[in-house]
């Protein structure tokens, strides 16, 4: 029988990485439940309403190229405010969660809501300033044009939006383990988000 690990966190923290590293370790599925509200924004920035949007995602959705944009996700904050988006997409990751093989599912509320009983929490954090630099130069890397003044910005009101909303705001749950990501190496944090689940596993 797998395990479900739950990975949360703000902007750029990490958890895409670690949760991308978990996975291989472990030989685990990995959802970045991140790009379903991406994608949803996607389709809202294309005309789309956003719960008809969020209902009828497909694969297709989730392959665009424009779904690291920071545009797109400025939108997605704004779409995952809204109960009915968020309930559309919740089967889909409860599904995911539930595989045989174990599954680590990255997001804002995974711990709290979709996999409130996931063997494994971790809420992964870091400085505004160093998340930001870290979200420039991957956007830069990308080919988008902007300036770290900005992305700061951006992800200071991504935080704010995604704490203050009323459904599902971003927050660790009571049995997450947190992990600072601000001093460490990808390896550190890597390593260390793989001794908290080895020893949950014994
Ligand atoms: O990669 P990054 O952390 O910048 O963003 P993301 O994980 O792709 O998420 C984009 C936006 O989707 C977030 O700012 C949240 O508003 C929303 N989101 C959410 O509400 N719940 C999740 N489980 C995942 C993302």
């Amino acid at each position: 029988m797998g395990m479900t690990i739950a990975v949360d966190g703000p902007a750029a923290a990490g958890k895409g990485t670690i949760s991308r590293a978990l996975a291989l370790h472990f030989g685990f599925g990995h959802l970045d439940t991140g790009l379903l509200y991406r994608a949803t924004a996607a389709r809202v920035l294309g005309g789309d309403d956003p719960e008809v949007a969020a209902r009828d995602l497909g694969p297709a959705d989730l392959e665009r190229r424009d779904l690291r944009e920071a545009a797109v996700a400025a939108k997605a904050s704004e779409v995952a405010a809204i109960p009915a988006v968020r309930a559309s997409l919740l089967q889909f990751q409860r599904d995911f969660a539930r595989r045989g093989s174990g599954a680590v599912l990255d997001g804002r509320d995974i711990g709290t809501v979709i996999c409130p009983d996931a063997e494994v929490k971790l809420f992964v954090i870091a400085a505004p300033e160093i998340r930001a630099r870290r979200r420039f130069d991957e956007l830069v890397a990308g080919g988008e044009t902007t300036d770290y003044e900005t992305v700061l910005a951006d992800v200071r009101a991504r935080d704010a939006r995604d704490m203050g909303r009323a459904d599902a705001p971003m927050r660790p749950a009571n049995d997450a383990v947190e992990i600072d990501t601000s001093d460490l190496s990808i390896d550190e944090a890597v390593a260390r988000a793989v001794g908290i689940v080895e020893n949950a596993r014994t």
